[in-house]
């Protein structure tokens, strides 16, 4: 049987007035070692959904368990030492002057020894092209620049679920193509976001489809990146790679 890492039970939420709920009713499960592939038009709740299963609004209605332990309040510090999470918006989630300094942060705040931190900073650096930036002040890096450090920030972590919303913006081709690889290469469970649908299609097996805050379909992902009659009804198109030619 397969162990379930996230469960999410009737979810539904607003930001601030009842009225205006973001998220409907949404269930789904996630198990150990799944990617999953989280689509919809803009404003579909995607990042919504991404920061609530964070614990970055844990005033939402239903449940959220993360392993075992329950998205309330008093467990957010805990969870969010295990999860990594890569924001859409990279000037939200990157807040300290260097990049030295940012990738240090997720290890050291996780209690491991300096020379832990530094063996973590240093693979990653490795892994991603970092080095040449280490020094440098993150106010004065290139978007896509930023972006690598990001993710970076999540590496370092090894966290054991990673939360990725947009992960591919601002990355040229070169270093998109070095993320799937290393996405590929990563045991973790993974949920990611993209509008990228040919990133989806390649990395992850299974995909829910959002529209106005209601998961429409939790399935198989060439299957729904096949279906061209059920992706325009959701303002998507097919990815390139299943494009007739
Ligand atoms: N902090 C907030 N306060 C109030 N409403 C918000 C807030 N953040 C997002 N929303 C609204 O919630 C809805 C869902 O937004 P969300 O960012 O989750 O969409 P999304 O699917 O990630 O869109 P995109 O593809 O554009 O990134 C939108 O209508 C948005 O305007
Ligand atoms: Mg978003």
């Amino acid at each position: 049987m397969n162990e379930m890492l996230v469960t999410i039970q009737n979810l539904s939420f607003s930001y601030e007035k009842i009225e205006n709920e973001i998220l409907h009713d949404i269930s789904f499960d996630v198990s150990r070692g799944e990617s999953i592939g989280i689509i919809g038009s803009n404003g579909s709740g995607k990042s919504t959904l991404l920061k609530v299963i964070a614990g970055l609004y844990p005033d939402f209605q239903g449940r959220v368990k993360i392993q075992d332990m329950e998205v309330v309040k008093k467990n957010v510090n805990h969870i969010q030492q295990q999860l990594g999470y890569v924001f859409q918006d990279v000037d939200s989630q990157l807040f300290l002057s260097t990049v030295e300094e940012e990738l240090c942060f997720g290890p050291m705040n996780q209690g491991l020894s300096k020379s832990l931190v530094k063996e973590r900073v240093q693979k990653t650096a490795d892994i991603l092209g970092l080095n040449s930036l280490r020094d440098r002040q993150i106010s004065k890096l290139s978007g896509g620049e930023k972006r690598l450090v990001s993710l970076g920030c999540v590496l370092t972590m090894n966290p054991l679920l990673l939360l990725m919303d947009e992960p591919t913006t601002a990355l040229d081709s070169k270093n998109r193509r070095n993320f799937i690889r290393l996405f590929q290469s990563l045991e973790q469970t993974k949920i990611m976001v993209s509008h990228d649908l040919d990133l989806i299609l390649e990395t992850c097996k299974r995909t829910i489809l959002l529209d106005k805050g209601r998961v429409i379909c939790d399935m198989d992902t060439t299957t729904l990146l096949k279906n061209e009659e059920l992706l325009a009804k959701y303002d998507l198109e097919l990815p390139y790679a299943l494009q007739k030619k």
